[in-house]
């Protein structure tokens, strides 16, 4: 063997050896990276929380979802960046608020189904509520499939009034309504916010009301419907004795809100010549008006619009139908052409038996078993139940309540074609 072939073979080892060694780091680079993106999950792959509240996506999930979301491509895209620097874009989240008190798991827990199962972004869920419900909140949310709690993540938050006496906010109409008075200043770190009652079901996606805040002139920082649509009959322009907002009033079962300009709004008022902040006002108003007010939370907040109209954005009755938009015969004109998008079921109804139409809402989606087969399970059921409602004012009028949801549905189906046929790729 002559010197130079040793030599050829020697650097033929080295290089051999040099490959080697990179495959060896590039694996585990690979291993690495793979473990690193790796997270726990909860015991029923429920979601779990980080302890700040800000949970990671899981790994993968997301993509799924986004890649429907309108210009699928550049989505996914800008998807897969946010995935690598494992910070989710903040603009792709709803926030979802709600108070929870007593006897409304189950009621809240159907209400927060409802806006998962037919949303295209992902929701936070901000659940307040007294202690003693937390765990029955965790173990129903546990539930959920996988498929449908990636797209969510949640906190559950206790009770707390951060001015004036907590005992009396709490007396102040149901146990804990006035809580979401309070949310601009408890919730800091969140721009915007769409509180809800417990007895809301959103039968379209969340997208849409969330939309809304996007067509927000530069004064408006809140949005509800108005309380009536006929002010001869309607509550406040008959028996209010404080101000409220307009002819009717607005109801506040259904209250988007950008939370960064109520935190930066100085609020006229009839108090003090000065404007007050949020914050400040709540409790001096309160004091004022505790007389006078009978509907507790909401009345302050007529109070409060009534000084301040041009802050407030009012979307059309079809965006929180209640009761009162059809027992009397059917007066929410926009339902009558779009059909219900947001049903608000006050006075009880999906508890006993004075509006089987919307207890018929109630029932099959909180029965509704997560298969997946939206029109068997959850469609058809509805219309055979709201059968049995055309005794009633609000069950003569089906199109009203079933057009929406139809739509809903047609285009869940639409949307899991589109998923199929991109998995069979
Ligand atoms: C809320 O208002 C702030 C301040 O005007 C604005 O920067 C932000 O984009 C708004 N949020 C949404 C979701 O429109
Ligand atoms: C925003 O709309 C409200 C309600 O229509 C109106 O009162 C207010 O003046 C508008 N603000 C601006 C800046 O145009």
């Amino acid at each position: 063997m002559s010197a130079g072939t040793r030599g050829g073979e020697t650097m033929r080892f080295t290089l051999k050896l040099l490959f080697s060694l990179c495959c060896l780091v590039g694996l585990l680079f690979l291993i690495y990276c793979y473990l690193g993106n790796g997270e726990p999950q909860g015991p029923s792959g429920a979601p779990s929380r980080h302890p700040s509240g800000q949970r990671e996506v899981p790994p993968g999930t997301q993509l799924y979802f986004r890649a429907l979301d309108g210009n699928g491509k550049k989505r996914s895209n800008s998807r897969i960046r946010g995935q690598r620097q494992r910070a989710p874009v903040p603009e792709e989240w709803m926030h979802l608020a709600v108070v929870a008190c007593g006897d409304r798991v189950e009621e809240t827990v159907t209400m927060l189904k409802s806006a998962v199962l037919f949303s295209f972004k992902n929701i936070k869920f901000h659940i307040f509520a007294e202690d003693s419900l937390k765990t029955e909140f965790e173990t129903k949310l546990g539930k959920w499939p996988q498929r449908v709690s990636r797209k969510v993540k949640y906190q559950i938050y206790p009770i707390t009034f951060p001015v004036g006496n907590p005992q009396e906010w709490k007396k102040l109409f149901k146990p804990c309504a006035a809580q979401r008075l309070f949310l601009p200043m408890l919730l800091q770190g969140v721009d915007s916010l769409l509180y809800v009652d417990t007895d809301v079901l959103f039968l379209r996606p969340l997208d849409d009301i969330w939309a809304f805040l996007k067509h927000f002139n530069d004064t408006q920082l809140a949005a509800m419907a108005p309380e009536h649509e006929i002010s001869k009959i309607g509550w406040y322009s008959r028996f209010a004795r404080h101000p409220f907002y307009g002819t009717t009033g607005v109801n506040s079962g259904v209250m988007l809100m950008n939370l960064t300009r109520i935190r930066n709004q100085q609020f006229k008022n009839n108090m003090i010549p000065a404007t007050l902040a949020w914050g400040e006002m709540l409790h001096p108003l309160y004091q004022k008006y505790k007389n006078y007010i009978t509907w507790g939370d909401q009345d302050l907040l007529n109070i409060i619009f009534s000084f301040n109209p041009e802050t407030l954005y009012v979307f059309p009755c079809q965006w929180n139908y209640r009761p009162d938009h059809c027992m009397y015969g059917s007066n929410c004109k926009g339902a009558e052409v779009e059909g219900v998008s947001v049903l608000h079921g006050n006075r009880g109804v999906y508890h006993d038996e004075k509006q089987p139409a919307f207890k018929a809402f109630y029932e099959v989606i909180r029965d509704y078993p997560f298969d997946g087969n939206l029109f068997q399970s959850m469609y058809f059921p509805l219309q055979s139940k709201f059968l049995e409602s055309v005794h009633t004012l609000c069950g003569r009028i089906p199109q009203v309540f079933l057009k929406q949801i139809e739509k809903t549905m047609k285009m869940m189906y639409e949307r899991r074609v589109v998923i199929q046929a991109r998995a069979s790729e």
